[in-house]
């Protein structure tokens, strides 16, 4: 179900005027729907209900407190790639078993930390990694819960940015290694190999590749069980897509969102994909979703400061742009962009660009929109995901605030930042 659409001319986020809402927090702002985000949850978790699974919500994609807390609340486990991560997620009441700990460059005390709260699993991605995992885990007197990320070498045909299983990504550990390692690391005192791990990236739009992983998981399952440890899970990471792009014409919003905002593939035909080998291992699943569970329930709302014509081209200036969203200026993003009123006229076409002095700071470019002033509001939407969490203060800008939307309510979840924290660092 979608918590957006229009009634009559005004955008409205469950029962909530998002104009009212702009207005009252001021812009640029993060808002976001808890009724989407839960939706999203249950379709996930349920996609996966015949098999024991755990779903660990990736942090990175919004770590926003009350949005881990909602999760935290709903069964969600963590993928952390951070102690910062970690902590967030200890505090929002995820349970260390059900938090995993990913990142090619793991400092040391960022392991002792994950060894001393006993968490699910370290997911260590190289074998030097791993010989250091095991010396803290010696010095400590422990055995580290560890899982090796592989790199299963599956191309999912995204952007290179966000590919991470394909041999020349940095990610993960080589299968040949892999297999070495599960060896070598039978019976060692301090390192305990509790799961596999992959991630095949993000944005994935295709079923094959996640039949893929399944294949690839299995077989090393099974050559690790011949190798006599006792794997307690299968880590198969996120990765799932989000419609940005809508299938037709922007003007139509109005009525008719064509799809932007849907999951890429249904939940259920990933997990089955999965589970086609996977099921024969009877372990619990984990599965690391980020964007899936947050973008399509996210809008950043800004407004237009100026219109301007140069060199043959218009631009219109809104208060937001790569400090508050990043992935246009990263990723030659797609996000829609509506008015949170409706005007009737002639459509423009134009760049929406941000105040940045940066030529790459745009939210759009050549965007059909409908006619604008000065004034006028505005939303982008699936912005839910590496949104706020990719933001940052550069040209000393502090960060947006966010709000979370349930029915007719609406509350502040993380404060605008002042101009005296910039001072302060
Ligand atoms: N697990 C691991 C180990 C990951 O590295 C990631 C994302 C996920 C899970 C969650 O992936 P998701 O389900 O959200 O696709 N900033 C980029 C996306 C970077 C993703 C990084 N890793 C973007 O805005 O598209």
């Amino acid at each position: 179900m979608q918590y957006l659409q229009y009634d009559r001319d005004d955008l409205v986020l469950e029962n909530v005027p998002v104009r009212q809402l702009a207005e009252e927090y001021g812009t640029p702002l993060y808002v976001y729907s808890e009724s989407q985000i839960r939706d999203n949850y249950r379709r996930m978790d349920e996609a996966f209900a015949g098999v024991p699974h755990r779903l660990c919500y990736a942090v990175k994609a919004n770590s926003n407190p009350e949005i881990l807390r909602l999760l935290a609340e709903m069964g969600a486990g963590a993928d952390a790639v951070s102690i910062g991560e970690m902590h967030l997620s200890l505090q929002a009441g995820v349970a260390p078993e059900n938090i995993v700990f990913a990142g090619v460059g793991k400092r040391d005390d960022e392991i002792e930390f994950a060894i001393q709260q006993n968490i699910r699993g370290l997911n260590v991605e190289s074998e030097m990694e791993l010989q250091v995992v095991a010396d803290i885990a010696a010095r400590l007197q422990r055995r580290a819960r560890v899982s090796l990320r592989i790199n299963p070498d599956i191309d999912i045909h995204g952007h290179p940015y966000i590919s991470t299983g394909r041999h020349q990504d940095k990610f993960g550990i080589a299968m040949d290694v892999a297999r070495r390692l599960i060896t070598e690391y039978r019976d060692h005192p301090h390192v305990q190999l509790v799961g596999l791990h992959a991630h095949l990236g993000s944005q994935i739009a295709q079923i094959l590749p996640y039949r893929k992983l399944g294949e690839v998981m299995y077989e090393l399952a099974s050559f690790t069980a011949q190798q006599g440890h006792r794997l307690e899970y299968i880590d198969v990471g996120g990765g799932l897509g989000v419609r940005y792009e809508p299938q037709g014409d922007e003007r139509h919003f109005r009525h008719d969102w064509q799809g932007v905002n849907e999951l890429a593939i249904e939940p259920k035909a990933v997990a089955d994909a999965l589970l086609a080998s996977l099921r024969q291992l009877e372990l619990p699943i984990l599965f690391e979703p980020g964007r899936a569970l947050v973008a399509n329930a996210g809008l950043l709302l800004t407004r237009v400061l100026y219109l301007k014509e140069t060199g043959g081209k218009r631009f219109v200036i809104v208060d937001a742009g790569m400090t508050e969203l990043l992935r246009p200026s990263l990723y030659s993003a797609y996000h829609a962009i509506v008015p949170l009123q409706w005007r009737e006229g002639e459509a423009i076409q134009a760049d929406v660009v941000g105040p940045i002095c940066e030529s790459g700071d745009f939210l759009a470019r050549d965007r059909r929109l409908p006619p604008l002033q000065r004034g006028d509001l505005l939303a982008v939407l699936t912005a839910g995901a590496y949104g706020f969490s990719l933001s940052s203060n550069y040209n000393a800008r502090p960060r947006p605030a966010e709000v979370l939307v349930k029915d007719d309510q609406h509350r502040l979840i993380r404060a605008r930042g002042r101009l005296e924290a910039l001072w302060a660092g």
